[in-house]
């Protein structure tokens, strides 16, 4: 196959996460050395669309004295954005692939973005490509999205320090994650971490069992601390989680963690002392784990190779410890996708003795996206 000379444009779309620098610079080795492609970085995913905003990227554009940056470092150089332009400006957003003289356009997002995007991509008629990154690793199809390792490892780190500090001074430590509807990231950042009690939106939990689990600890182990983990997203049996609505109107999922450290010292009338530490949006930061540069390396690589193919409207995946490529309405179709309740890493936390909510209670839907009215602080049920 001849390949002759094209334009690529490529963004990076929704919450930033380490990695993403790493498949920008997968997408622009491997189009300019494998290919001699030409490839624009468009700023602010659809708001550089919109604006027509694009520079040019080359391998050794950014490098510091032959050390290349992008590897290692977390956050997007494109710059990203959560909410796009309105919908009344998709016209606009369409055309801004053509005006650039884009040939194809390589979007790495979650799954929302994903989503807009291959809209738009069929509304222009667009040649487009989709990566999957989100530290909820909920994109469907995919094992992996990037930015969800180093996002576990950083919990990681900070349960192994927790637990020092817990020990010390006898003392319960509540350490909420993100995850939005999904437990992934509690899930696995709690096995990896040691955690004693884990809760996930996936399954509901009681507070009962969340004091069972610390009695059992104190009373048969003689352990006086515990590490709890809890997903923002994590919901009781009759459906409660905690939300509140900020100053822009959107509804945010907050303060689970105070609430269950709370309830822990309320239902053991404070002879167990809780702490709480929310490690918000350092989950999004830091520098990119080898794993997360692997899968960013191997999925920028593989975008560029459908682009050669001229196999477009697919998303890049890891499957089964390698790259496949699936058709973007099929991820769409099925994403996001969340913890199978009896799904083997739960069966792994439970055989360790972790409490992780109610046995054979079954899944509630997420409530995120349907909550109208959420107050500051406020329970959602
Ligand atoms: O989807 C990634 C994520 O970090 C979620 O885990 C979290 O709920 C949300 O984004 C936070 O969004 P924002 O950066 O807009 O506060």
């Amino acid at each position: 196959m001849t390949h002759t000379h094209k334009r690529i444009g490529i963004l990076t779309s929704g919450g930033d996460c380490p990695g993403l620098n790493a498949a920008i610079r997968a997408v622009v080795s491997h189009a300019t050395l494998s290919f001699g492609w030409e490839v624009l970085g468009i700023p602010y995913a659809t708001q550089g669309l919109l604006d027509r905003k694009a520079v040019a990227l080359t391998v050794h554009g950014l490098d510091m004295r032959g050390i290349d940056p992008l590897l290692s470092t977390g956050g997007t150089i494109l710059g990203s954005i959560n909410r796009g332009p309105t919908e009344a400006h998709a016209g606009e957003i369409v055309e801004g692939y053509h005006a650039l003289g884009l040939d194809a356009l390589i979007g790495i997002g979650g799954d929302g973005s994903l989503a807009i995007l291959s809209q738009l991509a069929e509304q222009g008629d667009w040649n487009f490509v989709g990566i999957p990154k989100t530290i909820d690793n909920d994109v469907a199809v995919t094992e992996r999205s990037i930015g969800f390792d180093t996002a576990v490892n950083t919990l990681v780190e900070a349960l192994h320090k927790l637990s020092y500090t817990a020990a010390s001074h006898d003392r319960v430590m509540v350490v909420e994650t993100m995850g939005r509807d999904s437990g992934h990231l509690a899930l696995h950042a709690g096995i990896a971490g040691g955690a004693d009690v884990i809760l996930i939106p996936e399954i509901p939990y009681t507070i009962d069992g969340v004091r069972q689990k610390l009695s059992e600890l104190r009373d048969r182990w003689g352990h006086r601390f515990a590490i709890v983990v809890v997903a923002e997203g994590a919901k009781t049996l009759s459906g409660e989680s905690r939300a509140y609505t900020d100053a822009q109107g959107e509804i945010r999922l907050r303060g689970i963690g105070n609430y269950i450290a709370d309830e822990i010292c309320r239902y053991t009338e404070n002879t167990i002392e809780a702490r709480v530490t929310v490690l918000g949006h350092v989950q999004r930061g830091g520098i990119p784990s080898a794993f997360d540069r692997v899968l960013a390396s191997a999925l920028g690589t593989a975008a560029i190779d459908l682009v050669a193919e001229e196999r477009f409207g697919h998303v890049v995946v890891w499957q089964n410890g390698e790259v496949d490529n699936v058709p973007i309405s099929e991820v769409c179709a099925k994403s996001p996708t969340y913890v199978d309740p009896q799904g083997c890493l739960v069966k792994t936390a439970r055989g360790l003795g972790i409490y992780m909510g109610e046995l054979n209670a079954s899944a509630i839907p997420p409530l995120v996206g349907s909550i109208a009215d959420a107050k500051p602080p406020s329970i959602v049920s």
